[in-house]
């Protein structure tokens, strides 16, 4: 340890495994598989899903948990042990990249937990208008309404907050009390997912989604797309390439086994994931429901209108159960990615946590506001309807797409050239029962590089021939949407670079007494 301020340890192995499965297990496994697997043609993803669990996936979370294992610092410290000052700057260029998405990740809980309140009662009424979005009684199915009218009003900043309150709360003793939070929510998340696949299978014709979920369809894997979407969806629902593996296996006594750690908590993500889509699709077939292919969508509109169909009360158990479920899978995240942060600034300035908690709070509730700024820019809804979901859609569009992405490239290159592939190795299997074979060198060296690269490359040469995200951004005040778009794009460019340069080219804090 580099400096004197407590860097803490999981009390047991049982709470590393619960809280890096919370991290990993979030919103990716339950809505986005799911939406994903959608969009792609249901029995299409699940093949190059796979793929990429077994080349990428387990791999980079094996990597990432024996850099943070080995170097027993948060990122940006773990990085420039390895690679000096460029290490260092690809560590805080990454966590800048994950704060946003932190940000908005947030403000999706928020309107989660709108959502959640609603369960008890107005989400189920017959349909409302929606003044602000032009729609009259009647006009949509009442969770649309009701999710609408949330998103138009200024109550989601209270959510919001209350939401950054809670994660500040669960990161505020370190790896002690987060340990406490995942060891009750990860178990719930759990049994409650269970119960949900038990009544989405035993409904009349359920088990028919299940089949159209696990039907592959061969013709549409020579599609870039559905690869792209599969390796994505791949860093995501793992956790990789922001540094939360590297920092919760900081945490680890010396003598721990990575190989088993990373295998154990890749299973049980895709498990959960598996196991969601699961309940999902066998709502949707049920209900005949056609989602849009955005994950939102899914999440607030479809899934409730599924569980709106239930009989009486069992309406709203399913829907309180549901969104309760999104909510602790959700924060088990964001804790994550908190704490990531957080442990980065303690470690590189040593200051105590206590000092970092309250302007950390305040830093992200403005930055989720931002996101859930209720004002109406398109109020036909051909788009995103909110400035703060347009803002949120096209920052995910940059953090999400290619922040990750470019993460994991450059974390292998400089852990597999830089470092050393080999020194890694030797750190893992030093420590593990299971003995990985020399040819991991090469795939952290080459294959991973080689695979990101291509993805990347077909994402750029979209973005070139459609124009800048292009997407069906159909805005009424376009000039209003061109701005943002530029903005955003050059907001996603220059800040994570200006401030990981400024990050690293200040100096370390002494040591605390
Ligand atoms: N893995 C989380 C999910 O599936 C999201 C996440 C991404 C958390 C990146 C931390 C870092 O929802």
């Amino acid at each position: 340890m580099a400096n004197g301020v407590e860097r803490g340890q999981w009390k047991s192995k049982l709470g590393f495994i619960l809280a890096a499965s919370g991290s990993a297990i979030g919103l990716g496994n339950i809505v986005f598989f799911s939406a994903n697997a959608y969009k792609y043609g249901a029995g299409a993803f699940y093949l190059p899903y796979l793929i990429a669990l077994m080349v990428i996936g387990i791999p980079v979370m094996i990597l990432e948990l024996g850099l943070g294992h080995s170097q027993k610092a948060a990122f940006p410290e773990a990085l420039g042990r390895i690679a000096g000052k460029r290490g260092e700057f690809t560590g805080w260029w990454a966590l800048i990249n994950a704060g946003f998405i932190t940000m908005y990740y947030i403000t999706i809980l928020g309107w989660v937990l709108g959502m959640f309140i609603g369960s008890f009662g107005e989400l189920w009424k017959a349909s409302v208008a929606v003044p602000a979005f032009g729609f009259s009684e009647g006009d949509l199915p009442n969770p649309y309404a009701y999710f609408f009218n949330m998103l138009a009003s200024w109550k989601t900043v209270l959510f919001v907050v209350i939401v950054w309150i809670a994660n500040i709360i669960s990161i505020s003793g370190g790896t002690r009390t987060i340990e406490r939070v995942v060891k009750v929510s990860v178990p719930l998340m759990w049994l409650f997912m269970i119960i949900l696949i038990i009544r989405g299978v035993t409904l009349p014709n359920g088990i028919e989604g299940i089949y159209l979920l696990f039907t592959p369809h061969f013709d549409v894997i020579k599609n870039i797309e559905v690869w792209q979407g599969a390796f994505s969806q791949m860093f995501f629902t793992l956790s990789l390439g922001f540094g939360i593996m590297a920092t919760y296996a900081s945490y680890l006594p010396e003598k721990s086994d990575q190989t088993g750690n990373g295998l154990m908590i890749a299973f049980m993500n895709c498990g959960f994931e598996f196991i969601a889509g699961l309940a999902i699709f066998s709502l949707l077939f049920t209900f005949a429901i056609v989602p849009k292919a955005s994950t939102l969508s899914m999440m607030f509109f479809v899934v409730p209108q599924g569980i709106a169909e239930f009989p009486g009360i069992s309406m709203i158990i399913f829907g309180l159960m549901f969104f309760f479920l999104l909510f602790i899978a959700g924060l088990t995240s964001s804790i994550s990615l908190v704490e990531a942060l957080i442990s980065a600034v303690i470690d590189k300035f040593n200051v105590p946590r206590r000092q970092v908690l309250i302007p950390a709070v305040i830093l992200g509730s403005l930055g989720s506001i931002l996101f859930a700024l209720p004002m109406v820019v398109d109020s036909g809804l051909n788009s995103d309807g909110t400035l703060g979901l347009t803002l949120l859609d096209l920052t995910d569009h940059w953090a999400f797409s290619y922040g990750l992405m470019i993460m994991g490239l450059i974390e292998c290159v400089l852990i597999g050239w830089v470092f050393g592939a080999e020194n890694i190795r030797e750190h893992l299997n030093a420590n593990s029962p299971i003995q990985i074979h020399w040819t991991f060198n090469w795939l952290i060296k080459l294959v991973i590089p080689g695979i990101i690269l291509f993805v990347l490359g077909f994402s750029i040469w979209g973005e070139y021939q459609n124009g800048l995200y292009g997407h069906d951004f159909v805005v009424e005040n376009l000039a209003v949407a061109n701005i943002l778009h530029v903005l955003v794009f050059l907001g996603w460019l220059i800040i994570p670079i200006v401030g990981a340069a400024v990050l690293t080219s200040l100096k370390a804090g002494k040591e605390a007494t």
